[in-house]
């Protein structure tokens, strides 16, 4: 390095002149004011500080001047230097606090709009009261239990003691699958297969799967040869029970009845009545009414009160139920001696169109989401 030039006088290098330094500070101010964002502010900070900016290249001269000219030069610089600085840091500031403005504005949601409200879909009401149903059983210890719903004769009428003449296995009542074997058909009997007609083939599948005691609940859709209307459709769904232990008796159903609304219905005074049936499986055989979880009966012999849930009668009929015939036990291998149980059967849809105010099955059938979604999506 070449030793400095004590004769030089740095007013004469072009770039340390007083007006010159000057300009290089008052252009980069001027250049960090009018940048409009972060990104152009951040390109005047390369070209007025940078290692190749103006006042850094004269900065460099500074080097090479006599000691005092290097003073008075190094103070210049250095000042506006910092002034370049000061105010970069400046402008930095004021651009981010605007920069965050209006990203806030930018970004902003307004909660109040409304949304595009993208349809959920809900599980059908039949599905949810049906698993309810089934949880009020298995909390007491039974087991769900399922068969097929294209069923052969025999456990659909035979085993559960529907003789061949019975008027259920006419072609009237029942969809058959594989050969017409109702007796005006002159088939033989037992040997078809059928949409089954009611869950009941699930009890007799259940006694030659289990050994007693078994207690089971099966749900199940259901077919029978009726029109679609408001009341009725030929695809239905029903719960059936079945408990077969040592010693079960009628007040072991009635006690199972009613707790069973109680935990469905809720609340005191729920309880079920039994009005005497026939069924060829059970014997005896009652029809259960619940008492109306609307009104609890206080509709009846009220006018004042009427209640068109139970249309004022008080109670609602609710399906069919009895002990167990014993034929019915002896066809799946059971000791009638040593055994006794019970059974029950209702339909879902009656129970969700009086326990939803659901005035036409059809609404139930047709898929549309706008019947489903008010029952809302329990799991
Ligand atoms: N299976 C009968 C029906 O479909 C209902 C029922 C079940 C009756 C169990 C008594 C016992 O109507």
């Amino acid at each position: 390095m070449s030793a400095p030039n004590k004769s030089y006088d740095p007013v004469e290098v072009e770039a340390l002149k007083p007006e010159v330094i000057e300009r290089m500070r008052d252009e980069a101010l001027a250049a960090f004011a009018t940048a409009g964002d972060l990104d152009a502010l951040a390109h005047a900070k390369v070209a007025h500080t940078g290692g190749t900016s103006p006042l850094a290249l004269a900065n460099r001269e500074i080097g090479a001047l006599p000691p005092q000219a290097k003073a008075e030069a190094g103070k210049r610089v250095g000042q506006a230097r910092g002034a370049v600085s000061k105010a970069l840091a400046a402008r930095q500031v004021e651009l981010e606090i605007e920069r965050d403005a209006r990203v806030l504005v930018e970004e902003a949601v307004d909660v109040t709009l409304p949304y595009d409200r993208v349809p959920a879909g809900a599980r059908h009401p039949l599905t949810t009261l049906s698993e309810r149903i089934e949880d009020v059983f298995v909390a007491m210890g039974y087991e769900v239990a399922e068969g097929p719903e294209a069923e052969a004769e025999w456990f659909n009428f035979d085993a559960l003691n529907i003789g061949p003449d019975h008027p259920a296995r006419g072609e009237a009542d029942t969809f058959f699958v594989e050969g017409a074997h109702s007796p005006r058909a002159g088939g033989s009997t037992g040997s078809g297969v059928v949409l089954r007609t009611h869950t009941s083939p699930v009890q007799i599948r259940s006694l030659l799967d289990r050994e007693p005691p078994v207690y089971v609940i099966c749900p199940g859709r259901v077919y029978r040869t009726d029109e679609l209307d408001a009341t009725h459709t030929p695809v239905f769904h029903q719960v059936e029970l079945l408990a077969i232990d040592e010693g079960l008796t009628m007040a072991d159903l009635k006690g199972t009845l009613d707790h069973m609304v109680q935990e469905l219905f809720g609340g005191e005074g729920m309880k079920t009545r039994l009005r005497p049936n026939f069924f060829p499986f059970t014997e005896p055989s009652a029809e259960m009414d619940m008492v109306c979880y609307v009104c609890r009966g206080e509709s009846v012999g009220n006018p004042d009160r009427p209640c068109r849930t139970c249309s004022s009668e008080g109670w609602i009929e609710l399906g069919g139920c009895g002990m167990v015939n014993p034929k019915v036990l002896v066809a799946c291998g059971v000791d009638p001696e040593k055994y006794s149980g019970f059974a029950f059967g209702f339909g879902i849809e009656r129970m969700l169109m009086f326990r939803h105010n659901v005035e036409d099955m059809r609404d139930m059938v047709e898929g549309d989401v706008r019947f489903t979604r008010p029952f809302g999506m329990e799991i």
